[in-house]
């Protein structure tokens, strides 16, 4: 159940944020998690995060990845998956209420205004939540959308709405993450120990993350061979690690490969996120640009 009223909710990545906003929005209205059964898009939020928290498990996500890296479950072009896109709203999102390929577009183009020459990096805008297809075939948005977390290691400090949030979810309580029972005053409550089943700094490329569009695009474009440069590849695969990249969590599991992944990521993030209230981009007018960029990197049909 969740807690009555309005709580307040500061996120990490709010520490992070020394850039100048793309628009009128304050910095810290983005990433707003205060739990308020009175606002829908709040209330919407918190569900979607709530029902994550108690089902993701390491079990499941080896289940997903079973399931989807057969990549037999449809064929398209990016293209066209792009504007499929265009019918999924992502519920965990507390910035955005529009189709996800004007989130699509609004990114990449403010990545192509700063960086114009890399042209790699714009597509890697363009298409960072694709994953987020896995929506149109079954798969429930707690399993493809939000922020995401190391499975089988404490649940994170850092993770929206807290350790509190996994407290129905059978990792918690399962002896294989070698759990030990943290007892306060005010309640009992059982936790995972630190590294749970890793060994020290192991590498991000080792952590179970949960499952997400995340690691689906990740592995996508390595399953159909897209020449975009590894540093988009990892920006796409850990953008939405939060806990990590903006929370400062993890650096016991991290090594030093992950430094330098973690500049791309960080890079990266500040158009995922600030770009969310910019004006709606003329996609007709952009389409001839990016069509280019889709034949240079990740032309064809492509398995899914
Ligand atoms: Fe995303
Ligand atoms: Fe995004």
């Amino acid at each position: 159940m969740a807690d009555k009223g309005p709580v307040a909710m500061i996120d990490p990545s709010q520490l992070m944020r020394p850039e100048p906003t793309f628009n009128d929005k304050p910095l810290q209205a983005y990433r707003d998690y205060t739990i308020d059964d009175t606002d829908p898009i709040k209330e919407r939020v918190r569900r979607t995060y709530y029902e994550m928290h108690s089902k993701m498990t390491v079990d499941l996500f080896k289940e997903k990845r079973e399931k989807w890296l057969k990549f037999n479950h449809f064929k398209a072009t990016v293209k066209d998956a792009l504007i499929r896109l265009n019918e999924v709203v992502d519920e965990s999102d507390p910035d955005l209420d529009l189709p996800n390929i004007v989130h699509a577009f609004q990114t990449a183009e403010r990545i192509r205004h700063d960086h114009p020459d890399d042209d790699w990096f714009h597509l890697t805008g363009l298409i960072h939540d694709l994953g987020k297809v896995m929506a149109l075939y079954g798969e429930p948005q707690w399993c493809v959308v939000g922020d995401t977390f190391a499975l089988g290691c404490k649940w994170a400090d850092a993770i929206v709405y807290g350790p509190e949030s996994f407290k129905n979810n059978p990792d918690t309580y399962n002896p294989k993450y070698k759990q030990v029972s943290i007892c306060t005053k005010k309640k009992n409550f059982v936790t995972t120990t630190l590294y749970g089943m890793y060994k020290p700094h192991c590498g991000l490329d080792n952590l179970l993350i949960s499952w997400s569009h995340d690691e689906y695009l990740y592995q996508f474009l390595k399953h159909n061979k897209s020449t975009i440069p590894e540093e988009g590849l990892v920006m796409i695969r850990y953008h939405s690690f939060y806990p990590w990249h903006s929370g400062g969590e993890y650096r016991h599991l991290t090594n030093e490969k992950d430094v330098e992944t973690l500049k791309h990521v960080t890079e990266f993030n500040k158009y995922d996120l600030y770009t969310k209230s910019e004006k709606i981009p003329d996609i007709e007018a952009l389409w001839p640009y990016y069509e280019k960029l889709i034949e240079k990197y990740i032309p064809g049909v492509c398995e899914w």
